[in-house]
């Protein structure tokens, strides 16, 4: 891990255009795929890790990566990489699909479990998304000190970060920094996207707060992809949201996410932004993606979903950039601060697991990525009568 001298020596890169010094940007890509579980849909193996790390190596090496770590929450593997290509760039997206592939052989070598289901295509195309692994990128002028936070989660899908990030962003009960910093007192900006129609809109908290969560207070259609501070504009968080294709009549696509945030200064301290977390709210995904359950908050070893598969999980590494280079990471969750979250997410779960079969521990019918409704349906065609008068 590089040195604290060497965070104390962060200065501002710059390039000429058109006569003109201009501060050079910094893109953030964390793109992840679940390409194999061990054991089960539990855990990763070590060396999927091993594998994704050499590639990534290499890319380093040759200059298309400034930096890089590879990671994983559950059994989801997360390329966590800088550059100065910009977001949606074909090449890093080639470079992240090429890793995965990689990892995918490794994991058909050892028979993992599931091994490359995520890659839904046999060709890349150009872009990663729509193809199968998840994707948030986000590209700006890095400031004098860079804090930024990674949340990677398992046994859930993207609308699980609706809640925290109206908590870190809009809350003044979670954020005092909206109430008395300067910096952040005229609020932010939030776009979201309805997934399931393909639109998106932007929401400016606080005058829109409440039309907004008319919105995001359903997070299975509509996520928060974004969020901008709207006296600059700059970004300070992105998800991994993505549109939903409606496939054989159902929708397809939700996936375990990831998050990135930007943290203080201008944006919410490092502590406003872990604090939503410290409530484990219920979320989707739970056992074959088809229950509620809460969402735990955990130091990377111990995101392993064993019990019921679950509950689900999530983990948040914490970096400096130095220009471009990743200082860290450290493991937020790796806090005794967060047992408490830990138990109540253990006691919410074990409550919700008495329903067994029933809603709303099982998830809406249209809900479930499970169903046998269909054949049972089939089978007991005629057997559902009229009620009488
Ligand atoms: C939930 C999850 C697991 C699997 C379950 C069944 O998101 O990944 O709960 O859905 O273990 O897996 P398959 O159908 O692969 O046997
Ligand atoms: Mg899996
Ligand atoms: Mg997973």
């Amino acid at each position: 891990m590089p040195s604290l001298l060497l965070v104390a020596g962060t200065f501002t890169r710059t390039v000429e255009w058109k006569g003109a010094t201009m501060a050079e940007k910094v893109t953030f890509s964390v793109i992840k795929a679940d390409v194999g579980g061990f054991v089960g849909h539990s855990g990763m193996h070590p060396a999927l890790i091993e594998e994704a790390q050499e590639r990534l190596e290499t890319a380093k090496r040759d200059g298309t990566l400034i930096d890089f770590r590879v990671s994983r929450v559950g059994d989801d593997l997360e390329l966590i990489m800088t550059h100065r290509e910009g977001v949606d760039n074909t090449h890093i997206h080639q470079l992240a699909w090429n890793t995965l592939e990689a990892a995918t052989n490794v994991a058909k070598g050892l028979k993992l479990y599931g091994a490359g289901q995520d890659l839904l295509s046999d060709a890349f195309s150009g872009n990663v998304k729509g193809m199968g692994p998840g994707v948030a990128e986000m590209e700006f002028e890095e400031r004098e000190s860079e804090p930024i936070l990674v949340f990677m989660a398992d046994k859930t899908s993207a609308g699980a970060w609706n809640m925290p990030l109206v908590k870190m962003f809009a809350d003044p009960f979670t954020t005092i920094g909206l109430v008395i910093s300067p910096l952040m007192h005229d609020g932010y900006r939030f776009e979201v996207h309805d997934v399931m129609e393909s639109k998106r809109i932007y929401f400016d908290s606080p005058d829109e707060l409440y039309d907004m969560l008319v919105f995001v207070g359903a997070p299975a259609r509509y996520m928060i992809k974004g969020v901008y501070h709207r006296g600059t504009g700059d970004v300070g968080a992105v998800s991994s949201t993505q549109r939903l294709s409606l496939m054989a009549g159902r929708y397809v696509g939700k996936d375990d996410p990831v998050l990135v945030v930007r943290s203080q200064g201008a944006f919410p301290a490092i502590g406003e932004i872990l604090e939503p977390f410290a409530f484990p709210h219920l979320v989707e995904g739970w056992m074959r993606g088809s229950h509620h359950g809460p969402l735990m908050p955990v130091p990377e070893p111990q995101s392993n979903p064993s019990r019921f598969d679950g509950p689900p999980r999530v983990v948040c590494l914490g970096f400096q950039l130095c220009n471009g280079s990743l200082v860290g990471p450290r493991d937020m969750f790796d806090d005794p601060s967060f047992d408490e979250a830990r138990r109540q997410a253990n006691v919410a779960g074990e409550y919700l697991r008495r329903h067994g079969p029933f809603e709303p521990h099982r998830l809406p019918l249209d809900e479930m990525e499970y169903t046998t409704m269909p054949q049972v349906v089939k089978k007991l065609e005629g057997r559902f009568e009229d009620l009488p008068e």
